[in-house]
């Protein structure tokens, strides 16, 4: 034993970078997703003001997405790369040997085993980690997809999708960080320090508590040689498919990236008591923040104001069907049936009235004061009463 190395490489510079690269769009992903779905909390005000408001934490949250499934694709392409070209045995199989180590350890735990399960390359704990975590990808992907372009996934499935899948991707989100600060940590920080992922070594002796197997002689993750003919010619076949493969995959993301201009978008000049969301009237995603925008004192009712608030501001352009949009204004039938777009107030949604949206727009000519704008949404979220 004497003449072994103390410590044995286990993760090559390329496993690190892509480790690091994971980990570090997934502390993004968590960080800026969990101040969105706690956004009441006053932790999450204080990291929202200070990644500098709503609209850049999404921003910062979608690039964080797009890295994540760009890792993802250099991960299939190592992995296709280890089993086809190099040869190695799949070491993230769960086998029917994971099955009796996890209770082999469970009964160690308990100090009913005086020695920890001998294990491969990966332990069981490991590779019930990396599944949770491929299974997490795709779930958070395909949610994801869902919630950046819910008109396109609309048209495909029904509405309802969209906040099963807002549930779907907060849910497992909340699990996927707990996963990992408790499982995760328990396991590289505390069980023992393991520094594996910066340096790439182990000592022997965790080799020997953890990866016994990989030890012995018939050791099977040893990587074949790496010279012969047949390895350059695999290697061949790799690098001519692979990059069109990635190439789609790449085409795919940006496909999702710019499918649709997001619905969750905030327009700029929204007063911030004013919440915006044309997707999901059920649960309206709020715009968390810390200044309010008082209500103007308008007025009760169509009659008792808020007619006469849009006879001065707007019955310019919107005076008549066949006018602006054929949106007329001036009274409140036809103010309720809308134009073009459809009914531009919608009683109890006032985040989604057109009346409230369209005057916020840095675009259109027609405005109100912020105040009046916070007043027009009270009023139809009170129900738009005529009089
Ligand atoms: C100076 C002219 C003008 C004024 C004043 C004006 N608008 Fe408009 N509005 C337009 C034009 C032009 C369009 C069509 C824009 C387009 O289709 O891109 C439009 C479209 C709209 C739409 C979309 C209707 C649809 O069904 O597509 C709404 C809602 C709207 N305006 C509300 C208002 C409100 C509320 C006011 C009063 C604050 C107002 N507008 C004042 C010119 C005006």
């Amino acid at each position: 034993m004497s003449e072994q190395p103390e410590r044995i490489l286990r993760f090559d510079i390329f496993r690190r970078i892509e480790h690091w690269t994971n980990a570090g769009s997934f502390i993004t992903l968590g960080l800026t997703g969990l101040i969105q779905k706690y956004s009441e909390a006053n932790l999450s005000q204080f990291i929202l003001n200070v990644l500098g408001g709503i609209e850049t934490v999404r921003i910062i949250h979608r690039i964080s997405a797009i890295l994540l499934v760009l890792v993802s694709i250099y991960h299939i392409g190592a992995f296709v790369y280890g089993f086809f070209v190099q040869r190695k045995p799949l070491s993230m199989i769960p086998t029917k040997e994971d099955l009796t180590n996890a209770w082999h350890s469970l009964k160690y735990n308990f100090g009913y085993e005086k020695h920890e399960p001998k294990q491969g390359f990966y332990t069981f704990e490991e590779k019930f980690e990396y599944w949770a975590l491929i299974w997490g990808t795709v779930i958070m992907g395909i949610t994801g997809f869902i919630l950046w372009n819910p008109i396109l996934s609309t048209k495909l499935l029904p509405s309802s999708f969209i906040p099963v899948a807002k549930a779907a991707h907060s849910g497992e989100a909340l699990l996927a960080v707990l996963a990992v600060l408790i499982w995760h940590m328990y396991h590289v920080f505390i069980k023992h320090f393991n520094k594996s992922m910066y340096d790439g070594y182990v000592s022997r002796e965790m080799m020997e508590h953890e990866h016994a197997l990989v030890l012995e002689d018939e050791n099977p993750w040893k990587p074949a040689p790496a010279t012969d003919e047949d390895f350059q010619s695999r290697r061949k076949i790799f690098l001519g498919t692979f990059p069109l493969f990635a190439a789609i995959l790449v085409v795919g993301l940006a496909f999702f990236v710019t499918a649709e201009e997001t619905a969750v978008v905030t327009p700029a000049q929204i007063p911030d008591m004013v919440e915006v969301n044309s997707y999901s009237p059920i649960d309206p995603t709020t715009i968390p923040t810390s200044i309010s925008v008082e209500p103007a004192e308008i007025g009760t009712s169509w009659e008792d104001g808020f007619g006469d608030l849009f006879q001065e501001n707007c019955s310019l352009c919107h005076a008549q069907q066949g006018g602006q949009s054929n949106l007329n204004l001036t009274n409140y039938l036809s103010a309720l049936e809308g134009g073009d777009s459809g009914p531009a107030i919608r009683p109890y949604a006032g985040g989604i009235s057109l009346v409230v949206i369209w005057p916020a727009r840095g675009d259109h000519p027609g405005k109100f004061t912020p105040g009046e704008l916070a007043a027009i949404r009270q009023w139809i979220d009170n129900g738009a009463i005529e009089n």
